[in-house]
């Protein structure tokens, strides 16, 4: 129930949107070579017509203002002496349908017109941010984008100190160990060396006693020979 009413609402709006429209061509269609909503020109500006006068007289002065005179309408014959007496034509040719639709025109015209002049800014506002953006930054937005980089700069800065000290104990490890290898290599050796001598003095020793013994056998056989 409530789905159906809220269509007929949305019908309603739009059937009178369409009312309003079709009210707005016939005036430039039949009205407007004499009048314009905001100013007199050959008849009196009409912006405030239905305000005034209401729908009815509105409607009966379009249909025939002759007739409207003749009823002895007061306004009617005020307006009629205003402009000298120059005849506006009747227009109930038109049809009920036409000239109700050309009332709703004259009577929401002022609305409309406020209406359209509250959407404006929209559009204008709308564009308004690119050129705000143009503008430049903000005091705020400086200062933020300077916290940003400065903390990036220590970021940088920190990351490029770790990496140093990290080649730096890396080197230095590497010294260390090569130089204790460099250390044992060189013990090494000398013990090597320290050995060879001791082996080398050894060997003497031995062959000297040996040779020694030998000597004093060929000696003692000899000795032992000529004895005999
Ligand atoms: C040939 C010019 C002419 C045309 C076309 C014309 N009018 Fe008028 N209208 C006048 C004049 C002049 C008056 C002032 C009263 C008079 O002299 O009759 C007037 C008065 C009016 C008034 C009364 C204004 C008031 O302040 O009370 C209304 C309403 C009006 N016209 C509506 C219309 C509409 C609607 C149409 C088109 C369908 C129309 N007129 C077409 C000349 C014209």
């Amino acid at each position: 129930m409530k789905k159906i009413l809220i269509l007929f609402l949305v019908l309603s709006i739009g059937y009178n949107a369409q009312d309003y429209e079709e009210g707005k061509q016939l005036f430039r269609n039949n009205c407007a070579s004499c009048h314009n909503m905001e100013k007199r020109v050959v008849g009196p500006a009409l912006k405030n017509v239905v305000k005034n006068q209401g729908k009815e007289w509105t409607t009966a002065w379009i249909k025939n203002n002759n007739d409207l005179r003749a009823s002895g309408d007061k306004h009617a014959n005020e307006i009629f002496k205003e402009y000298n007496g120059m005849a506006m034509a009747a227009y109930e040719y038109l049809g009920d349908g036409p000239i109700s639709n050309i009332v709703t025109y004259l009577a929401e015209y002022n609305d409309k017109k406020a209406e359209a002049e509250a959407n404006k800014p929209t559009p204008v506002a709308s564009n308004q941010p690119v050129v705000v953006q143009s503008k430049g930054l903000g005091a705020l937005e400086i200062v933020l984008l300077c916290v940003i980089v400065f903390i990036l700069l220590v970021t940088i800065g920190i990351l490029q100190y770790v990496l140093k000290s990290m080649i730096n104990a890396y080197k230095k490890s590497k010294s260390t160990e090569t130089y204790l290898l460099k250390k044992i290599d060189l013990s090494f050796d000398e013990l090597n060396r320290e050995f060879d001598g001791f082996i080398e003095e050894e060997v003497n020793k031995r062959v000297k006693i040996k040779m020694k013994t030998f000597e004093n056998d060929i000696k003692d056989t000899i000795k032992k020979s000529f004895k005999k």
